[in-house]
């Protein structure tokens, strides 16, 4: 039997009810979810929770993450920083599914101004149903991380 794939969830304050949405969403799915916040609609800095959820998966603690912003760019460049992370942000559904395909990002990042939320959880849920493929797409992001 797999084990239950963790999923780590966090935002900024651009939409915390579409993450708290995806956190449901995902969980109705059965998969463990740990929803890091921001809980409060406060404004708030996209690099801190960006981070924090990349550390949870660079820690092993999680294996998987999905992270909001406005746009899902600021959020997205502050989780690429933390060592060994790959994020990618998606507004189609293909890309997410290859995201995990061929790069073996760990992350996906959300526009929650740019996505609405039917599409985003059609991304989510070809993220987190694709599988990497290795063979030259592992040679590939060996080459990422130098
Ligand atoms: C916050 O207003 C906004 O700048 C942020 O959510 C994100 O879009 C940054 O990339």
């Amino acid at each position: 039997m797999t084990a239950t794939k963790r999923i780590v969830i966090s935002s900024d304050h651009a939409d915390i009810e579409l993450r708290k949405n995806i956190a449901k969403h995902v969980a109705a799915k059965g998969y463990a979810v740990d929803d890091i916040g921001p809980m409060t609609t406060e404004s708030t800095h996209y690099p801190i929770h960006g981070q924090a959820a990349a550390e949870k998966i660079a820690t092993g603690e999680a294996d998987l993450g999905i992270i909001v912003c406005g746009t899902g760019q600021g959020i997205m460049m502050s989780a690429n920083k933390v060592p060994g992370i790959r994020c990618g942000v998606c507004s189609d559904v293909f890309s997410a599914k290859m995201i995990r395909a061929h790069n073996n990002a760990q992350m996906l990042s959300l526009g929650a101004r740019v996505v609405g939320e039917g599409l985003a959880l059609e991304i989510v849920d070809a993220f987190l149903e694709a599988e990497f493929e290795g063979g030259r797409h592992a040679t590939r992001v060996d080459m990422i991380e130098g």
